[in-house]
């Protein structure tokens, strides 16, 4: 019963042991888990959309290759992440219909336009960069699929930030104008990667629930902080600026002093005013019509299987 069910779960997240599909667990977590899994397939699969933009005009064939296969990487990520929503009883085509809808959330980060080559740098420095932070812990993640499925997921993430730092810094050792196009690149996409982690933790209400369940392992604004700590040395051997005249080690206070994040901006991308929401959310419904017929051809040569093998 639950009562039963509820001690059984509360002792498996005290020892720090994993959930599994089939244990009991509160509605709320699930609930949770649904929420914060499928946003983050959601987000893989609308990520691929920035950067598929650029995929016919890489600068080179390896640059394509490599942009390509990054791509590609992507679509697998959000692919183990609907598997791992599963588990928990929804189905793929709901979480797709959700967001076709324009119903799911998906990151912030990617209703921004990748005008230059210079932003598949500063997406695989910033963005992914913001991700391995965020993504890390959640290898420790109490619920077993999701905290197994990071564990790949990181270690992809890794060569892609790796990646996006080698086409940057190959920029800044290149023409006045390749570095300019890097330094505004970077201008453009830096404040938005510190949003990536969500709101502040005192208005972040999802938070400390996620925390007890230990879903999330550190805050908010922890992350945030972390990921600046990592970004400084980078752009230090990058040649590039921060865009943050404010920016500072804050000895009293053990932390990096940073401008005001416009938090507005974040809750117009979030309410759907982003420069880019409208046109992602109609790719992808256009992608989906368009692979009806797959689709139909899999389910039709499936029931022919089911028929030839009954026989
Ligand atoms: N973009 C869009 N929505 C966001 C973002 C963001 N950057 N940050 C927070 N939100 C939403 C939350 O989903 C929540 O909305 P909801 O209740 O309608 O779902 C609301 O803002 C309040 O935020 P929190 O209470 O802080 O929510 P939560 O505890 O879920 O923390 C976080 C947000 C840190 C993004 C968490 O969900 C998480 O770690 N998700 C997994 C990582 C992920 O989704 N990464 C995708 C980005 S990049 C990539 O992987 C390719």
């Amino acid at each position: 019963d639950d009562a039963a069910g509820q001690a059984v779960f509360d002792d498996l997240i005290e020892a720090d042991s994993r959930v599994e599909p089939r244990d009991w667990m509160p509605a709320a977590y699930r609930r949770t888990l649904v929420r914060q899994i499928s946003q983050h397939a959601h987000s893989e699969i609308i990520g691929m959309q920035p950067e598929g933009n650029w995929i016919t005009r890489a600068p080179s064939l390896q640059r394509k290759a490599i942009l390509m296969a990054k791509v590609q990487d992507e679509a697998g990520h959000g692919l183990y992440l609907y598997s791992a929503t599963q588990t928990l009883g929804i189905t793929r085509d709901e979480m797709t219909q959700q967001l076709i809808d324009g119903k799911a959330r998906y990151s912030s980060i990617f209703n921004y336009p990748t005008p230059t080559w210079a932003d598949m740098g500063a997406i695989g420095w910033l963005v992914d960069g913001a991700a391995i932070v965020n993504q890390v812990p959640l290898c420790r993640c109490s619920y077993g699929p999701y905290a197994r499925a990071m564990i790949r997921i990181c270690k992809e993430e890794s060569f892609h930030q790796r990646q996006g730092f080698e086409i940057l810094l190959t920029l800044m050792q290149g023409t006045a104008a390749q570095r300019q196009m890097a330094q505004e690149s970077v201008d453009r996409w830096y404040w938005p990667s510190l949003m990536m982690f969500g709101p502040p933790d005192d208005e972040s209400p999802n938070s400390a629930r996620s925390m007890a369940w230990k879903i999330k392992r550190f805050s908010n604004d922890d992350l945030r902080q972390r990921f600046i700590g990592m970004l400084v040395p980078q752009a230090e051997v990058l040649g590039i600026t921060l865009p943050d005249p404010e920016l500072a080690w804050d000895e009293d206070a053990q932390q990096w002093h940073t401008s005001p994040i416009d938090w507005n901006e974040f809750s117009e991308v979030l309410a759907g005013r982003g420069p880019m929401n409208a046109v992602r959310i109609q790719t992808r419904r256009d992608a989906h019509e368009g692979g009806a017929w797959v689709r139909a051809a899999a389910a039709e040569y499936a029931r022919k299987q089911a028929l030839r093998d009954a026989e």
